[in-house]
């Protein structure tokens, strides 16, 4: 049974992120506290396959990346002082047969990452990119379809990448689209060196597969771009943009974008504000640049750009993407959208919040279930929320 307070707890599991390293550390400072109070701690994820053994003197049982089926051992045979972080079989790997599914759902298609861009410890914590067999994706969609669930986001680091048995992405997509009846299929994350046209016409033309690409940017200067290993140009990433943009008009375009790389210069940060109010982000992550041993950056540049140029570029990015993401917000008064709702609205009791079929969260008044297809009329933006008035619950399937 799970539980909602530490207090209340027998067994405490750390899912972990290594991305940046305050996330890491706020990991472990939670493991460490649960521990203090007497838990038996389990350390999984990205953070645990880093630091392996080393974690064993502040948790139970330490489980990385590519063993976390493990899991149910150590809590059926209350299995402690074990260190599972081998990059094990993939089969073992796809334990799908999920009992408690909700209206939206997750499914892995692709494991680890190639990319090695020179920021990034994701390749070395994961490990090397493998795609799941297109059949077995298939009967794990199938089993949530034949549970009722509402949307799945297909996960990927590179998903524009997926190959398995001569299908390509957009293949794979089209067999998607074609044998199941979800009625809003996600992906992500697209790498905008690999995203091609096929892909972004087979979204254009499948029934099921929603309209959203996350694209991170990462950086606009082309000479931060090359020194991060991206492999894409500026100009290259904003005509991507342009003709997702033209090709499905009414897609969202979502992107991660980081300040303080250790190259970028004064001049550099003007290129990342620039692709902003090229592209017009529908919405983006923004971090200060971390450095991530053993990634590349972090052994050979000094994180030498001082922490206030660091903030201060952060802020005056959040307030450049702000005002395109008002500005498309806008876009949408008066129109109408399907709202797929996903609970209650966190910031005004009798609204319900939900999400359109680019992946824009929308508020509207009333309760209603979370997994109703709603459709909605946008009457006005607060800050940079829409908020639609509620005009008809939509049973599925309704555009097939
Ligand atoms: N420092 C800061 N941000 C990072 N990301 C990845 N590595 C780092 C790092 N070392 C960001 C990227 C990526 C997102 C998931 O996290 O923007 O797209
Ligand atoms: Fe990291 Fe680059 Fe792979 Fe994304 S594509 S996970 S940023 S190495």
């Amino acid at each position: 049974m799970s539980v909602n307070s530490l207090e209340d707890a027998d067994i405490v599991i750390v899912n972990t992120c290594a991305v940046r390293q305050k996330p890491e550390e706020r990991g472990i400072r939670y493991a460490k506290e649960a521990k203090r109070r007497g838990k038996k701690v389990i350390i999984m994820g990205c953070v645990a396959q880093k630091r392996k053994e080393k974690l064993l003197d502040v948790a139970d049982a330490v489980v990385g990346t590519r063993e976390f089926h493990r899991i149910v051992d150590i809590l059926k045979e209350w299995k402690f002082g074990v260190l599972y972080t081998d990059f094990g079989s993939l089969t073992s790997y796809f334990l799908w047969r999920r009992k408690n599914v909700s209206f939206s759902e997750f499914v892995t298609i692709q494991i680890g990452c190639d990319n090695f861009c020179s920021y990034c410890i994701v390749p070395y914590t994961r490990g090397r990119e493998v795609s799941r067999p297109v059949d077995d994706i298939i009967s794990e969609l199938t089993y949530l379809e034949s549970r009722g669930v509402k949307e799945v986001t297909l996960l990927g680091q590179n998903v524009n990448s997926f190959f398995y048995d001569g299908i390509d992405f957009a293949d794979f997509l089209k067999v998607i689209d074609k044998k199941v009846e979800i009625p809003r299929i996600y992906f992500t994350t697209s790498h905008p060196r690999d995203i091609s046209l096929k892909v972004i016409r087979t979204v254009k033309n499948s029934k099921h597969i929603m309209p959203w690409f996350h694209l991170p940017l990462q950086a606009g200067s082309t000479k931060v771009l090359m020194d991060m290993g991206r492999g894409y140009t500026k100009e290259e990433y904003i005509e991507i943009a342009g003709k997702i943009r033209e090709i499905i008009p009414e897609a969202t375009i979502t992107t991660d974008i980081m300040v303080g790389f250790p190259t970028e210069t004064e001049a550099d940060f003007e290129e990342t504000l620039d692709v902003v109010k090229k592209v017009k982000f529908d919405h983006a992550y923004m971090f200060i640049y971390s450095p991530r041993y053993p990634s590349k950056s972090a052994i050979v540049y000094k994180n030498n750009i001082p922490e206030e140029v660091k903030g201060r570029r952060l802020r005056c990015l959040i307030e450049e993407v702000n005002i395109y993401i008002k500005e498309r917000r806008e876009l949408m008064l008066g129109k109408e959208y399907e709202i797929l709702i996903e609970g209650p609205s966190k910031k005004s009791r009798d609204y319900s919040k939900g999400k359109t079929q680019g992946n824009l969260t929308c508020i509207v008044p009333g309760i209603f279930e979370p997994g109703t297809f709603l459709r909605v009329k946008i009457k006005e933006i607060i800050g940079l929320t829409p908020v639609g008035e509620p005009l008809q619950v939509i049973s599925y399937p309704i555009s097939f």
